[in-house]
């Protein structure tokens, strides 16, 4: 292996002795939308990209944003990260990373623009959906066995983005976000460091947005000293498509490849503008070399010279497979009194389905993360391939954009409900604007940018938690003729429920959920499936709630202040005391579970401190049930303000009824500690601390303290 590397260095400082600077710089630039341009002569392919993260994104021409609508493009469409995140559950995550992996490759591509794990800071971020959780350490536990599921046997490249603290959409290209340094260290960055370290992800995509007075793309302490000195990162870093304004700053800052929208591609910064600044001295070649050394290399580590290279695949009937069992574990049984759920199907001859996220594909919404699925099953379809032709399933749309029609569509829905055994609604949150607009025609520009707004999609944060399209209305009154009829949120961000929580015994929450998402939203409403997801972001009751939009600003203007600081999602929450709609971590099941024994031990040790946290858990329920049981610590005595629970440890286990698994945690003294500023540290502070063993952030069925001796410094 160490031979062969050497070879490829004396071969990569050959090419580049051999390259003149107009083909090193069409190595580093966009020569199409989505790949570089190679150099024939040196028998160099060009770098072929595509989105991400939910499957292959479709074909486009080189110079144009219309896609090419061939046949041959239509993909596996895995469940979005947000859902993947549901189901805490890492084995999956794995799965998702190879089956995104090699579909890339099935696809020819190089590098797939994936995952997204930028944290969950406002509820309202157009982007939720492709990002995993508001917390660091799940999020980063999650990404890291994505990544070495799409790297490891696909001979493809992951491109981790966007780095960094780029969590809105409002003015993205530039809003400077301000924040300060213990929380760019403990919030911002912690899932981007393990994604480097401990998932070795090949390549990282620059974020739009400012930090620290520069670009993204123009900083060099974020990009060398950070991201390559700090951390080792010795892939190469792509620029978000437009995320460069100047050749010099980001050429000396580290980039490697720029990529953009738009089609004069010989004028990108790293185009000609590049060779004219190399000219002049105002970037030496030395730098420009460093970056064809990390892109030749990169070719090296993907085989792109080598005849045995992976060829992949894609629609192979396991990618599908993977798409549901990743969409059975991500729905979240958010609300189940008097045990509505799961409904028995041969109690049902009629059951009316109401609403239109019920009826609707989502795959090909959300901007860049769009998805030409070879099918998706929508809720309609699932519920009724489940039932079969005993049942008979009636379908009424009970809202829509178009508010004209709201009064017609919620009494069909009404009525439909009242001659129905058993009554699901599907309503939440849509994530394109494309249908809207077709039955629509007489939309201003104006209402159009409005009804963007009101959709989960990248380009477009939300403007209030609030369900569109009258849902609540409609809700309301059918649970006042059904009062158990099943409420399901279909979304990739949380919702405000306030106006019929109280009123509505059974509710559930599922994502865009992959292919196979209907189909596994009908076998948990019908029980073939015990649902195991967890909310990875909090659901407040009210916006206001939001730390983001309570302590700090969002979205913000030119700048935005992240003046909430460290305490983001639940970590505002418990420390505040504001009690959530749903908090992070939640997520009922149709069995019941028991937690006891804890059993902690500690060792500490000159540089570390080992934790072993020890506990049981118990289905005492009745039926085969999965559990995600939480550890969180607490620091009781600290010198800092410090949250007042930080989530550090999980897993996901299978009981079947009756069982007992005794579950056994690590930590070690990263767990224990905050980023101290004065002198640049992750630090420990000797003395009391609480570990809580929990079901949620705030259902914690277990606690001790555990004294640590010690004080710690790195
Ligand atoms: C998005 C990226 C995406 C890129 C290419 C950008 O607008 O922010 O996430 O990978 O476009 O489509």
């Amino acid at each position: 292996m160490t031979k062969n590397i050497l070879k490829y260095e004396e071969k990569i400082e050959e090419i580049i002795a051999e390259l003149t600077i107009e083909e090193k710089a069409a190595m580093c630039h966009g020569n199409g939308l989505f790949r570089t341009e190679g150099v024939k002569r040196l028998n160099i392919p060009p770098m072929k990209m595509a989105d991400g993260p939910m499957g292959v994104r479709n074909e486009f021409p080189d110079d144009s944003w219309v896609p090419i609508g061939y046949s041959d493009d239509y993909v596996t469409y895995l469940p979005c990260s947000l859902a993947l995140a549901a189901t805490w559950n890492k084995d999956l995550a794995y799965k998702s990373g190879q089956v995104l992996g090699n579909e890339a490759r099935g696809r020819g591509k190089d590098i797939i623009l994936g995952p997204g794990i930028n944290i969950i800071r406002s509820p309202l971020c157009g982007r939720n959906f492709e990002y995993m959780s508001e917390d660091p350490y799940l999020t980063g536990e999650m990404a890291v066995p994505f990544i070495k599921g799409v790297q490891e046997d696909n001979d493809v490249s992951v491109c981790v983005k966007h780095f960094a603290v780029n969590n809105q959409e409002t003015e993205r290209l530039n809003v400077e976000a301000i924040v300060d340094e213990r929380t760019l260290r403990e919030i911002y960055l912690p899932a981007f460091e393990k994604a480097v370290k401990e998932g070795n992800a090949y390549s990282i995509m620059s974020a739009y947005n400012k930090l620290y007075g520069y670009h993204c793309s123009h900083n060099k302490e974020l990009l060398e000293g950070i991201l390559r000195e700090e951390w080792g990162f010795d892939g190469i870093i792509v620029s978000d498509w437009g995320a460069i304004h100047d050749t010099e700053l980001a050429a000396n800052a580290g980039m490697d490849i720029e990529m953009n929208v738009t089609y004069n591609f010989d004028d990108y910064f790293f185009a000609n503008p590049l060779i004219k600044a190399v000219k002049e001295g105002r970037v030496k070649e030395e730098v420009v070399n460093k970056k064809i050394r990390r892109i030749l290399r990169l070719m090296y580590k993907l085989n792109i010279f080598s005849e045995e290279r992976k060829r992949g695949t894609y629609n192979a009937p396991e990618h599908r497979q993977l798409t549901l069992d990743v969409a059975r574990e991500s729905i979240v049984l958010l609300k189940n009194e008097n045990n509505v759920l799961p409904l028995k199907d041969t109690k049902i001859k009629t059951l009316a389905v109401i609403g239109e996220n019920a009826n609707i594909a989502h795959s090909n919404g959300g901007g860049s993360a769009e998805i030409k699925s070879l099918f998706e099953i929508t809720p309609l379809l699932g519920f009724n391939m489940r039932l079969g032709g005993e049942t008979k399933v009636k379908y009424a749309k009970g809202y829509s954009a178009d508010v004209s029609i709201k009064e017609q569509l919620i009494n069909e829905a009404v009525e439909l409900a009242k001659t129905s055994d058993a009554v699901i609604i599907v309503g939440g949150l849509k994530h394109t604007a494309e249908d809207l607009q077709l039955e629509n025609n007489a939309l201003s520009v104006t209402k159009d940018e409005e009804i963007k707004r009101r959709i989960d999609s990248e380009g477009y944060d939300k403007t209030d938690l609030n369900l569109p399209y009258e849902q609540d209305e409609l809700i309301k009154r059918v649970l006042e003729v059904n009062k158990n009829a099943v409420v399901v949120m279909l979304s990739g961000a949380p919702i405000d429920m306030s106006e019929w929580i109280d009123e509505a015994n059974a509710v559930v929450q599922t994502w865009y959920n992959g292919m196979e998402g209907g189909r596994a939203l009908a076998e948990v409403i019908f029980g073939d499936v015990n649902p195991s997801g967890k909310l990875t972001a909090t659901f407040p009751r009210k916006l206001e709630d939001s730390p983001a939009h309570k302590l700090g600003e969002f979205p913000g203007g030119e700048t935005v202040n992240y003046g909430e600081g460290i305490f983001v999602g639940y970590r505002y929450f418990s420390t505040y005391d504001v009690n959530p709609l749903f908090a992070f971590g939640h997520g009922l099941s149709y069995t019941e579970f028991k937690y006891d024994n804890l059993e902690i031990l500690i060792s500490e040790k000159p540089d570390d401190i080992d934790v072993l946290v020890k506990f049981k858990v118990t289905n005492i329920g009745e039926v085969d049930g999965a559990e995600v049981p939480q550890v969180y610590v607490s620091d009781l005595e600290a010198s800092v303000e410090r949250p007042k629970i930080e989530l550090k440890g999980f897993d996901k286990i299978n009981l079947k009824i009756g069982e007992t698994k005794e579950v056994e945690i690590k930590l070690d003294k990263k767990a224990l500690a905050f980023y101290n500023v004065e002198d640049k540290k992750w630090t420990v502070e000797s003395g009391k601390f609480k570990v809580l063993v929990g079901r949620s952030a705030q259902d914690i069925r277990l606690e001790k303290d555990i004294n640590i001796a010690s004080n710690y410094k790195f």
